[in-house]
């Protein structure tokens, strides 16, 4: 989307979208009349994404103005802002309008970053695999070129209203990963994209495949790769703004391209949605497009451990027992539970060779959390209470919001096996979410480490206005890049 910035809108030849506060800053004259006609007449209220279309035959006004109600202005209405201004911009996308016009008025300086996250989240496309007349529809319900009619918009809200529209569009990379099927992207696909991440900022990164893997013992990882037709891919990539002068925060996510489930295959309900087991690692890649872009001053460093969970001879068997890279033995009880596999030797590699600061994995990791916590929260387990306290407050921030759920001495217990170290999945049915948290701890050692379970929000039942149906939410992305932005 190309924006443009104008003074005044006289003579704006597109159509204007005019967000409008109850009790804001008062619309312009030629509206304002009108507009209190309809609220008189009781045919308009100011319920946020209430809207009025004005149409007018006079030189000096936009021939077609949108009024669009954000409801009341309230101290927190940063996320109402958001989610207001993104169905705004999906009502103009579905008539469609490739060209538009935005009246910023001096009450949104406020919400600048928040406006810009709407117009490129609510922005995105789904549809990029027609071909012909259906393409051409698609294309054309995308908006190509906006104006904002900028003459109240100051300094810093130009600057935030910008960065909010490049984390959008980092979201909405993210989501393209995600939404990709599993023959597109794939381990070896993914790893391209990282690849080209790196290559674009100048990142340091490594990929370690199959062969590499089975040099350093990664059994945890390659256990699930086994019935894979791709090769594992380990990826890590490194943002070291502060050189040797700080040690790095690791951010790992689950790269599951798809999981079946294994031999303990998953039932077809709902089966297509394991194209987006790979969200966590999506996400990553996602804070990765921002960290140089928005000068982020942190040494970050990503890792992704990639592979899909499928059913072949070659495949784990329910009992198999795997080395990780760590040295701990696991019995696979259930090659359902194959996320914390992947991530159990991804923290280990970070805990042996990387010195971390601390460590932070986001991964669709159980159902359970998302029968606790529904989709509106992540579920959230560490060691480390400052972290935590961290990721709640830029959750709130981001409206990206995370709740704790606990580790107890009986979640670990539940996961000790009878011939090995651990087992992969205890049977019990019970706090799915936390044992899964107790399995990766054993390979935490003695590092400050949150753990984010994203399967409620990352494949949400019910979509935030911003999000589309079919697709992956890239939740994550803000939260994460947030935190770091918060870190000084
Ligand atoms: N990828 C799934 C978890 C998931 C389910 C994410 C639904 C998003 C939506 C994960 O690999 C899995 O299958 N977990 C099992 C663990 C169990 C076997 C201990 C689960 O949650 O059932
Ligand atoms: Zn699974
Ligand atoms: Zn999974």
């Amino acid at each position: 989307m190309k924006i443009i910035y104008k003074k005044n809108f006289e003579q704006e030849p597109t159509p204007l979208l005019f967000p409008y506060f109850e009790g804001g800053k008062a619309l312009p004259e030629y509206l304002q009349k009108w507009y209190d006609e309809l609220i008189e007449n009781k045919i308009a209220n100011h319920k946020a994404n209430e809207h009025f279309r004005y149409f007018s035959f006079t030189e000096n006004t936009p021939k077609e103005t949108i009024i669009w109600s954000l409801g009341k202005k309230t101290e927190s209405a940063s996320a109402k802002v958001r989610n207001s201004l993104a169905l705004a911009i999906k009502f103009i996308r579905n008539h469609p309008c490739p060209q538009i016009a935005l009246a910023w008025s001096e009450d949104f300086n406020a919400y600048a970053r928040e406006i810009g996250e709407a117009l490129a989240l609510a922005n995105y496309s789904l549809e990029i695999h027609k071909t012909g007349e259906g393409k051409k529809e698609a294309e054309e319900k995308i908006i190509q070129k906006l104006t904002i009619v900028c003459a109240e918009m100051d300094r810093v809200a130009k600057y935030d209203f910008e960065e909010g529209l490049k984390i959008g569009l980092a979201v909405n990379f993210a989501r393209h990963l995600i939404n990709g099927p599993s023959n597109l992207i794939h381990p070896e696909s993914f790893a391209q994209h990282a690849k080209d991440v790196a290559s674009e900022n100048g990142y340091k990164i490594e990929v370690f495949n199959t062969k590499d893997l089975e040099k350093m013992k990664m059994g945890a990882l390659l256990g699930v790769n086994k019935g894979s037709q791709f090769q594992a891919q380990l990826v890590v990539m490194q943002y070291l703004p502060l050189g040797k002068r700080q040690d790095p925060l690791i951010l790992i996510g689950k790269g599951i391209t798809f999981d079946t489930g294994g031999l303990n295959l998953k039932p077809t309900a709902g089966i297509e949605d394991m194209k987006k087991d790979m969200s966590g690692a999506a996400v990553v890649l996602g804070v990765f497009k921002l960290l140089k872009e928005l000068d982020i001053k942190q040494n970050v460093i990503g890792i992704m451990p990639l592979t899909d969970n499928a059913v072949d001879a070659k495949a784990l068997k329910p009992t198999d027992i795997v080395t990780s890279y760590s040295g701990i033995t696991i019995e696979i009880n259930n090659t359902d539970a194959e996320g914390r596999l992947i991530l159990a030797d991804a923290i280990s590699y970070a805990v042996k060779n990387l010195h971390p600061s601390s460590i932070i994995d986001i991964a669709t990791l159980t159902g359970a959390c998302m029968v606790a916590l529904g989709d509106i929260y992540a579920g959230m387990l560490g060691n480390n209470d400052r972290l935590k306290e961290r990721l709640k407050n830029a959750g709130n921030e981001t409206d990206e919001l995370v709740w704790e759920l606990p580790i107890h001495e009986n979640h670990r217990k539940a996961m000790k096996g009878h011939l090995t170290d651990l087992i992969n999945a205890d049977g019990s049915g019970l706090a799915g979410a936390s044992t899964a948290a107790a399995f990766l701890e054993e390979f935490v050692e003695k590092n400050d480490w949150v753990h984010l379970d994203i399967a409620g929000p990352a494949i949400p039942k019910k979509l935030k206005d911003y999000d589309f149906n079919k697709s992956g939410t890239g939740y994550g992305v803000r939260l994460l890049t947030r935190f770091l932005q918060n870190l000084k």
